[in-house]
């Protein structure tokens, strides 16, 4: 087969730079490892910038989500009893779009079928072959059956475990990582959500989220010790210790119900330098995590999506190289700010391990300096709807 990009990853990422690509009559072919249920059963998070917003409307794939998603101005941050409001709306002109990750998801797939966009799923053993070459190819097999693809580039999106990043030599790659003493325990359930807005709480017990999916469909997060395991905590133990954390008021209206997704996630930072690597460009969690604390895990996907897209475009319109040789700087820049951003607003917002009265002191400075101060909510705000491509 040939084809002008092959996409590895049917993710999130895979799919919207294909359909984007497929808007301008360059053709790709996706492999994916899983099956589409399976990709579409995975719960992620839902906080859309502007800039992914933009992204999806190119696409042709933004009438859903305009219909049902939420448009939120503002977010609450509580410290213990004590709140306030940063109004994204008011500091930046802009806002942020509610809408979950599976939902952005299963938009893509139903429009690169309604284009009858070439996806193979189920694909095993993908290999990729000649990347520092001219002529680059993927191999992969389905069921037990050798398949090859020849490209002209190479799209690695496929996740932090996937096969792109570790084709790129370890004399070329340099990785940069932090892990977090602590994990997220996140609950799903058909409730209506506790407020309007999205709660970061911190408290003397850690972290909790009060998010949601739409009228009925709430999502929660506790922060957790990384040796529990799901099973450890009854939906009644996640609710009480979840009310524990949050502002009085916003507990005693929190409706509860079973949870029908429960999970734990690890907290992590991880950048991987380059993101090219001669015709094989790295995008999304290939390349980069953050930890989910400023909701930037779906949206730098985006942004890496945008300068690549926009690359290919310049190449294959105009013979230009200029985007594409510039690729890694380009979405690099922006992923270590979003990298920034997450990072802080971790800090600012867990209880560490270590932490001495000192170090408490010091994170309460932090929370009434950016309560007291417009220009901190600014720089807050500024990040948490996206900084510009
Ligand atoms: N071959 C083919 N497909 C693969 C392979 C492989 N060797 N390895 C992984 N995949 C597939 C996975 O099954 C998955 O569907 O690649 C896809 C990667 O998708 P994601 O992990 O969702 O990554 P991405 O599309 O970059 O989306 C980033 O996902 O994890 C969230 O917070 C993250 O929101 C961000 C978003
Ligand atoms: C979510 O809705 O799942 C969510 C929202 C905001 C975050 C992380 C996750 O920062």
């Amino acid at each position: 087969m040939r084809t002008q990009v092959a996409i590895i990853g049917g993710g999130p990422s895979g799919l919207l730079l294909s359909q984007l690509l497929h808007q301008k009559g360059i053709d790709t072919v996706v492999l994916e490892k899983k099956t589409k249920d399976y990709v579409l059963g995975r719960i992620r998070a839902g906080i859309l910038e502007t800039g992914f917003v933009d992204l999806m409307r190119e696409a042709g794939v933004s009438d859903r989500m305009d219909k049902e998603c939420f448009v939120h101005d503002g977010a609450v941050i509580s410290f213990g009893d004590t709140e306030f409001s940063i109004n994204f709306k008011d500091l930046t002109g802009s806002h942020v779009v509610v809408y979950g990750q599976t939902e952005v998801t299963r938009d893509l797939y139903d429009a690169r079928e309604a284009l009858d966009g070439k996806i193979v799923f189920n694909t095993d053993n993908v290999t990729i072959h000649g990347a520092d070459t001219d002529t680059p190819f993927v191999t992969y097999t389905t069921d037990g059956t050798e398949h090859r693809i020849d490209c002209d580039y190479i799209a690695g999106c496929d996740g932090f475990h996937g096969v792109s990043r570790q084709t790129i030599p370890l004399t070329v790659r340099r990785e940069y990582e932090k892990l977090y003493p602590f994990g997220w325990l996140g609950v799903l359930s058909e409730t209506p959500p506790v407020h309007e807005e999205l709660i970061y709480a911190c408290s003397d017990r850690g972290f909790a989220l009060c998010s949601m999916r739409n009228e009925n469909l709430s999502r929660y997060y506790i922060q957790c010790s990384l040796s529990d395991s799901p099973e450890d905590w009854t939906d009644a133990a996640f609710w009480t210790e979840l009310k524990r954390r949050i502002p009085a008021k916003y507990a005693e209206r929190l409706v509860t119900g079973p949870s029908i997704e429960k999970s734990i996630a690890p907290l992590r930072s991880f950048v991987t330098e380059p993101m090219r690597w001669g015709r094989l460009f790295l995008c999304g969690d290939a390349a980069h995590i953050v930890p989910p604390t400023g909701a930037k895990g779906l949206n730098t996907a985006a942004s890496d999506i945008h300068y690549l897209y926009n690359g290919l475009v310049q190449f294959y319109e105009e013979a230009d190289r200029e985007g594409i040789d510039r690729y890694s700087e380009k979405a690099l820049a922006r992923i270590w700010k979003a990298e920034r951003f997450s990072w802080s607003t971790t800090n600012l917002l867990h209880r560490f391990p270590y932490q001495n009265e000192f170090d408490l002191k010091m994170q309460r400075a932090d929370i009434d300096f950016l309560r007291d101060n417009r220009e901190a909510q600014s720089v807050f705000a500024q990040n948490y709807v996206g900084l510009p491509y």
